[in-house]
């Protein structure tokens, strides 16, 4: 799969740090009582919860921009396009749900407005061509794989089962999901040799 799209308001003001080396111990005083061991940056489940927000915002995106092209599409082939960003809405409203839990399980918190949730997403224009609206929904379906691919790795490290478990549930939705867009766009990667 090529690299992940450009949503740079998520990906460039939020990505996820790299875990972590250690930082370097701090030189202690001389004669001071033992200072406190600073916070662990690098604490493996911190970076999963940055990459698991970034995959809400993105997932939530995702969402609109299904749900507005249901709206939006016009055209002879309505009804089947009405009818397919029908289904993705209502997988991603389910599946928003789930990533927001996991983040709570990681007692982290969403963004608590619509707002402010979208400062973190591009704006677009309005269209309503069938073939458009699509390929601008698989943007979204690669970014949200690209921090699937990330979730996981992170939480192999991490030894996090239920987000291991997570990743590798919707690694499977959005390949489906991926597959079922680009036969639709015609922008197909090609296939191994
Ligand atoms: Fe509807």
């Amino acid at each position: 799969m090529g690299p992940a799209p450009n949503l740079r308001s998520v990906t460039a003001a939020q990505k996820p740090a790299v875990p972590a080396k250690p930082a370097a111990a701090p030189v202690k005083p001389a004669a001071a009582a033992p200072a406190a061991e600073p916070a662990a940056p690098t604490d493996p489940a911190e970076s999963i919860v940055k990459v698991l927000q970034n995959l809400f915002i993105t997932a939530y995106g995702a969402y609109y921009i299904a749900q507005t092209a249901h709206w939006h599409v016009t055209g002879a082939q309505f009804n089947e396009f009405h009818s397919y960003f029908g289904d993705e809405y209502g997988y991603w409203a389910d599946k928003i749900d789930v990533i927001a839990e996991h983040i709570r399980t990681h007692k982290q918190f969403l963004p608590n407005s619509l707002s402010e949730l979208a400062t973190k997403l591009p704006r677009h224009e309005l269209i309503n061509d069938p073939i458009q609206l699509t390929a601008r929904y698989l943007k979204y379906l690669r970014t949200v794989e690209a921090y699937v691919t990330k979730l996981n790795n992170y939480a192999e490290a991490a030894k996090q089962a239920a987000d291991i478990d997570l990743a590798g549930e919707m690694a499977r939705e959005i390949k489906k999901a991926i597959w079922k867009a680009e036969a639709i766009v015609g922008d197909q990667t090609a296939p191994a040799a």
